[in-house]
């Protein structure tokens, strides 16, 4: 059966390219996107990609990768450094989660150096920008090839 990936974008993530372009570059979620199919097809590996705006929906999408998905790659957005409901969903469903971001989230304002996500996830990508979505794609396929 072909591996399959979900990697899950949260709130205002699907303003990128016009959001913010000095903190988080020029590129769209689209061009994002994209940019994870051709790695994941050059590597033959399945990848759902998704956005939501909304804590409930991020987390039944994270239920519903149950039996669905070998790993996860989730930028939460700012739902990073308050969602305990994230947290808790993470913890219960038994698919390893990638946590990964944009920026440099400790190189930023203290409220974004909390993480809710970091204890619960098998490790955290940030500050290399769209660049960052293929390095958790590597990461997360290693991860799930050594726990094999
Ligand atoms: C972000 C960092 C968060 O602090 C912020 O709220 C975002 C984007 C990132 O990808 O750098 O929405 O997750």
């Amino acid at each position: 059966m072909t591996c399959s990936i979900l990697i899950l974008n949260g709130p205002n993530l699907n303003l990128l390219g016009t959001r913010q372009p000095e903190v988080y570059g020029p590129t769209t979620l689209a061009d994002i996107e994209a940019l994870c199919q051709t790695k994941a097809a050059a590597l033959g590996v399945d990848v759902t990609f998704a956005q939501s705006n909304h804590e409930g929906e991020l987390i039944d999408m994270l239920h519903a990768a149950r039996g669905t998905h070998a790993g996860i790659i989730l930028n939460a957005g700012a739902y990073t450094h308050t969602s305990v409901a994230l947290m808790d969903a993470i913890s219960s469903i038994m698919v390893p989660v990638v946590e990964l971001h944009l920026s440099n989230i400790h190189a930023r304002e203290v409220f974004r150096q909390t993480s809710y996500i970091a204890p619960v996830a098998v490790g955290q990508i940030c500050g290399f920008g769209a660049a960052g979505y293929p390095l958790a794609i590597d990461a997360i396929l290693s991860y799930i090839g050594e726990a094999k």
